[in-house]
C-alpha cells in the first residue's frame, strides 16, 4: 500500500491504485463511539479508537455524512457541505482526526450527498422566499400541481421514504407577506385537500421532504460541488462515497411512470424514471475531471443499477473509480444464488475492466448475522462468507460491528428515528435495527459506547458477550477471525489476480485465485469432504478433512 496522502515519509510505489484491494471499513458516527457523553458518536471518538481499526487492519474508514445537518435522515440532509455538524464536533476535530488516521497509514473517506440538500440549506429557504420561476427556485425542482386548482402532485411518482414524492408548498405573497412553508409539516399531497393561505408549487424530493432534490440542468449546482470536493480533497480526504449516484440527474418533463414495481429502499428496478437517467454520466465525467487533479483519491458511486451493461458505464475510465456492488448484501444463504452473486458483481465490471467490489451489510440493510438466520447459526455463516468475501479479487466493504458479529436489535417502536418508519405509516421499520451503537466493553450497556446512560438507540444486554474488549482476547472469536483473514489477505501472493470456479457438491461452491488461493463454502446441513490443499484458515475450529456445515475455509 502506498502511503495515505497527507503523510510525509515516501512508500515503494504500489503496483496499482491503493484503493483497487482495499478494505474500506465503514463507520456510521452516530453509533461508533461518544466521546462528549451526549449518546451520540462523533469524530473524537472515532479518532479514540484509530487503534482498533489499525488492529483490525482496514486500510481506509469510510465515515457516513459528517457535514452540517439538521439529522432528519442523520447526516444525509446537508445544510452545509463545507462545515463539520456541531454533533460530531468541528472542522479542527476532523483534521486531527484525517492526521491521526493518516499517521497510522488509514485512509479517510467521506460521504457526498450530490442528489439533494437538506431543506434547511440556505438554497432551499431562499428559494421557499422567492417566487415560482426565480434563479432560486431552479436550483431544485419546482412545478405546478396538476388537476383544476393545482392540488394534486406536477407527476406520480413517489418517495422512496413512503408517501408521495412531492410536497405542496405555499408561494410567497407578491404584495410582500411571505408564508413560508415547513417541509414535513406541509400538505403532503393528498388531492383534494384544502390549502390554508394562497397555493403555490410543489418540489420534488425523491427521499424524505426535509431532502429536496436539486436540479443538476442548473450550473450553481455543479459549481458547488465542486467547492465543497475541493474543499475536503485539499484538507487531505482521500475520496468520497457519493451518495445516490445514479439519482442525480432527472429525466426531462418529470414523467408520470405506469407500473411502479419494487419503491423499496434502494432495491427499485432498473426502469424506474427516478434513476439512471443517461445525463447523469456527463456529470460523473465532470466530477471525474476534479478527482483527476487529486490522483490519490477514489470516487466511490452508490449506485443501484442491476443491469451489469448499465452498471458497467458508471466506471467507463472517465467517471467513477469504484461502484457499490449490493449482490451479496441483498444474497441469503444458497451457495447457488451466492456464485450468482459473485458472477453478477464480476459481470458488472467486466466490460469496463474495473474493479468489483464487495460489501454484506452497510447502514441501510439488515446485518448479515440476521439475514443468514439469526443466532449460532446466523454468526456461523456471516464467518463463512467473510472468509469468502475477502477472498475475492477487489475492494471490500465491512460496516462497523460485523466484525463484532453483531445482529439487527429489534427495537421498540418509541425507540425508532430513521424517517421510514414515519413516513410509510408506521409499516416499514426502516434501518435503526442494524444501527444500533457498537458494544465495546464492560457487561452491560452502553458497553463503553458513551458516558451517557445509553446511546441514541438502546442495546441489547446480549451484547455483553460480543463486545470488543472480550472478542480481543479471544482467539476463536469473529473479531479474531476478521482479524486473521485481513493480515492473511495483506500479506499473502496467494489472494492474488483473477478467480476461476472449481466443481462442488451440491449446496457448495469454491474458486481458486490465479495466486494459489482456494476458498470453499459449504451450506448445507451436513459436512462435506474439502478440496485438495493445506487449511490456511477456516471459520470453524478443528476443520480437517471435512468441511462443516455453515463453513468456509481457505486453502493452498
Ligand atoms: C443513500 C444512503 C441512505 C440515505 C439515502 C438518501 O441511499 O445510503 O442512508 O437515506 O441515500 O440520502
Amino acid at each position: 500500500m502506498s502511503r495515505p496522502h497527507s503523510t510525509s515519509s515516501p512508500e515503494p510505489p504500489a503496483p496499482g491504485p491503493w484503493w483497487r484491494d482495499a478494505v474500506f471499513y465503514q463507520i456510521y458516527p452516530r453509533s461508533f463511539a461518544d466521546a462528549d457523553g451526549d449518546g451520540i458518536g462523533d469524530l473524537a471518538g472515532i479518532r479514540d479508537r484509530l487503534g482498533y481499526i489499525e488492529l483490525l487492519g482496514a486500510d481506509a474508514i469510510w465515515l457516513n455524512p459528517v457535514m452540517r445537518s439538521p439529522m432528519a435522515d442523520h447526516g444525509y440532509d446537508v445544510s452545509d457541505p463545507r462545515d463539520i455538524d456541531p454533533l460530531f464536533g468541528d472542522l479542527d476535530d476532523f483534521d486531527e482526526l484525517v492526521r491521526e488516521a493518516h499517521a497510522r497509514w488509514i485512509r479517510v473517506v467521506m460521504d457526498l450527498v450530490p442528489n439533494h440538500t437538506s431543506s434547511a440549506h440556505p438554497w432551499f429557504a431562499a428559494a421557499l422566499a422567492a417566487p415560482p420561476g426565480s434563479r432560486e427556485r431552479a436550483r431544485y425542482h419546482f412545478r405546478d400541481g396538476r388537476g383544476p386548482d393545482g392540488d394534486e402532485p406536477p407527476n406520480n411518482w413517489p418517495s422512496i421514504f413512503g408517501g408521495p414524492a412531492w410536497t405542496h408548498i405555499t408561494d410567497p405573497d407578491p404584495n410582500g407577506q411571505q408564508h413560508q412553508g415547513r417541509p414535513g409539516q406541509q400538505h403532503q399531497g393528498r388531492p383534494g385537500q384544502q390549502h390554508q393561505g394562497r397555493p403555490g408549487q410543489w418540489y420534488l424530493h425523491l427521499f424524505a421532504p426535509e431532502q429536496p432534490d436539486l436540479n443538476w440542468g442548473n450550473e450553481e449546482v455543479f459549481d458547488d460541488l465542486e467547492r465543497t470536493l475541493r474543499f475536503w480533497l485539499d484538507r487531505g480526504v482521500d475520496g468520497f462515497r457519493i451518495d445516490v449516484a445514479h439519482g442525480m440527474a432527472k429525466p426531462d418533463g418529470l414523467p408520470d411512470h405506469d407500473g411502479w414495481q419494487s419503491n423499496k429502499l434502494l432495491s427499485h428496478f432498473d426502469t424506474d424514471p427516478r434513476f439512471n437517467d443517461p445525463n447523469v454520466h456527463d456529470i460523473h465525467r465532470r466530477i471525474r475531471k476534479i478527482f483527476d487533479e487529486y490522483p490519490h483519491a477514489v470516487a466511490i458511486g452508490e449506485i443501484w443499477v442491476h443491469d451489469p451493461q448499465r452498471f458497467a458505464e458508471y466506471l467507463r475510465p472517465d467517471e467513477l473509480h469504484l461502484g457499490f456492488d449490493f449482490h451479496l448484501a441483498l444474497t441469503g444463504w444458497d451457495a447457488t444464488a451466492i456464485r450468482a452473486a459473485i458472477d453478477g458483481s464480476l459481470a458488472a465490471v467486466a466490460p469496463v475492466q474495473g474493479t468489483p467490489t464487495w460489501t454484506l451489510s452497510n447502514h441501510d440493510v439488515s446485518r448479515e448475522v440476521t439475514r443468514f438466520g439469526g443466532g449460532p447459526i446466523g454468526i456461523a455463516r456471516a464467518r463463512a462468507m467473510i472468509l469468502v468475501e475477502l477472498a475475492l479479487p477487489g475492494a471490500v466493504f465491512v460496516y462497523n460491528g460485523a466484525e463484532l458479529g453483531l445482529a439487527d436489535v429489534d427495537l421498540p417502536d418509541e425507540a425508532l428515528q430513521d424517517p421510514v418508519w414515519t413516513r410509510s405509516g408506521h409499516t416499514d421499520r426502516g434501518r435503526d435495527g442494524c444501527r444500533v451503537p457498537l458494544p465495546w466493553q464492560g457487561d452491560r450497556p452502553p458497553f463503553g459506547f458513551t458516558a451517557a446512560t445509553q446511546g441514541w438507540l438502546p442495546q441489547p444486554e446480549s451484547w455483553a458477550a460480543l463486545t470488543a474488549e472480550r472478542q480481543l482476547e479471544d482467539v476463536t472469536s469473529m473479531l479474531s477471525l476478521y482479524r486473521s483473514a485481513l493480515e492473511l489477505r495483506r500479506r499473502r501472493p496467494e489472494l492474488s489476480g483473477g478467480i476461476d470456479w472449481y466443481g462442488s457438491p451440491p449446496g457448495c461452491l469454491a474458486f481458486r485465485r490465479h495466486g494459489g488461493l482456494t476458498c470453499a463454502l459449504n451450506t448445507t446441513a451436513v459436512p462435506v469432504p474439502l478440496p485438495p490443499g493445506a487449511v490456511l484458515l477456516a471459520s470453524t475450529p478443528g476443520v480437517d478433512t471435512q468441511l462443516p456445515p455453515n463453513s468456509a475455509v481457505w486453502l493452498l
